[in-house]
């Protein structure tokens, strides 16, 4: 298909429910989404992506924007997600890598030493246009649903880059950044680069809210994360501050890490489930006592979604609590859709967020 559209402005939807939450305002109903919503969990999913590979649905732009709209027409949430990957940016710089069905990422030359990270490609705009596209035709489709750009952050690329694939401890990672800390940042400063270009990107094309994912950030200490990491994921968050677009931090295991992630630029923090939040708000509150009202997302357990009704609704109706006394709350899980979660149970989820109200 070829490309007619100009360069769309945003769309004004700043009374949606996700852009008044992510600015601290009370919302006319508590916004939900949920991380991973397209994808695997639904058999509309699985039946376009049939003999497709991954890397190429994400880089299909009437594709991925079918996959992208498809939780939305189930579910009613409140925002979509664009359908890609964390790696697609590097792929379409020109790391050799693929997306395994079933493992993840693997990257075919892992990145160890100065003379690789210097041997990294830059990202030129043209080869991410079809995401681009996708971006277009989406806001387009959605009406007055926001759409949510994402983007790996430098940190949890380059995990896979210096593991060369999906990794428990990330040890060669860790190994890097304390045995030559110059290489580290040098490679994590390639990455933010790489990060904040493929997220304007997706701003200029039209996006209402950006997710940084530093899925794995919650393997460092917070002295390590301050040192090594921080400066870096700063740089993506602050070049897009002067954008108006929110900013979510997310990371799992990221209990100790929150205020250190808020301060790295970020209007909403991402909590997943082992610390509740208002837990994670008191934190957040404690350590800029002056600042805005700490916005939280989350945090709903995943594997809880195989449980029955009872028990997940008993566990919304907390979450949506603890989110009240929080403060701002983006109703979420507190990582991505497990693929043996039944549809109906997150259609249920969405319904009962929805019917309870915002603020006290
Ligand atoms: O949230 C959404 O609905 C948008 C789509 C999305 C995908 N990946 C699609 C995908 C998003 C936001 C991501 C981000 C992503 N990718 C992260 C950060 C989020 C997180 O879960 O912490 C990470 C760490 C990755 C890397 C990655 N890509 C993993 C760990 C996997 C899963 C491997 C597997 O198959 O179990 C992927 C592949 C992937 N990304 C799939 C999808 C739908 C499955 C591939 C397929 O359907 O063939």
């Amino acid at each position: 298909m070829t490309n007619t559209a100009p360069v769309s402005a945003r769309r004004d939807l700043s009374e949606a429910p996700l852009l008044a939450a992510a600015r601290g305002d009370v919302p006319a109903r508590i916004p939900v989404w949920f991380m991973r919503q397209a994808g695997r969990s639904l058999p509309e999913y699985r039946r376009v992506r049939e003999g497709v590979p991954m890397l190429q649905a994400c880089l299909t732009p009437d594709l991925a924007c079918e996959i992208t709209l498809q939780p939305v027409r189930r579910y009613g949430v409140d925002a979509a997600i664009l359908f890609s990957d964390i790696v697609v940016p590097l792929s379409a710089a020109g790391v050799d890598l693929d997306i395994v069905p079933g493992t993840g990422p693997v990257v075919a030359c892992p990145v160890r030493t100065a003379a690789d990270v210097a041997a990294l490609p830059t990202l030129a705009p043209d080869r991410v246009e079809p995401v681009a596209q996708a971006v277009r035709l989406l806001v387009r489709e959605l009406g007055d649903t926001p759409l949510i750009g994402f983007a790996g952050a430098p940190f949890t690329l380059a995990s896979y880059l210096v593991e060369g694939g999906p990794s428990r401890h990330h040890e060669r990672t860790k190994a890097l950044m304390h045995a030559d800390p110059k290489t580290w940042h040098a490679l994590l400063d390639h990455l933010a680069d790489l990060t904040l270009a493929f997220l304007r990107m997706q701003v200029a094309a039209g996006v209402d809210a950006v997710q940084l994912f530093d899925s794995w950030a919650g393997a460092l200490s917070e002295r390590d994360y301050r040192e090594f990491v921080l400066p870096h994921s700063a740089k993506v968050l602050g070049g897009l501050a002067g954008t108006g677009v929110p900013r979510i931090h997310f990371g799992v295991g990221t209990g100790e890490l929150l205020v250190a992630m808020r301060e790295a630029g970020a209007d909403v923090v991402g909590v997943d489930w082992r610390v509740p939040l208002d837990e994670a708000a008191r934190r957040l509150r404690a350590a800029a006592p002056d600042g805005p009202v700490p916005v939280v997302q989350g945090n709903l357990d995943p594997a809880l979604l195989l449980a029955d009704w009872p028990v997940v609704e008993r566990e919304v109706r907390r979450i949506v609590a603890e989110g009240r006394a929080a403060g701002g709350h983006v109703f979420n899980l507190g990582h991505g859709v497990l693929p043996e979660t039944d549809p109906d149970m997150l259609a249920r989820v969405t319904e009962l967020v929805h019917d309870l109200a915002p603020g006290e």
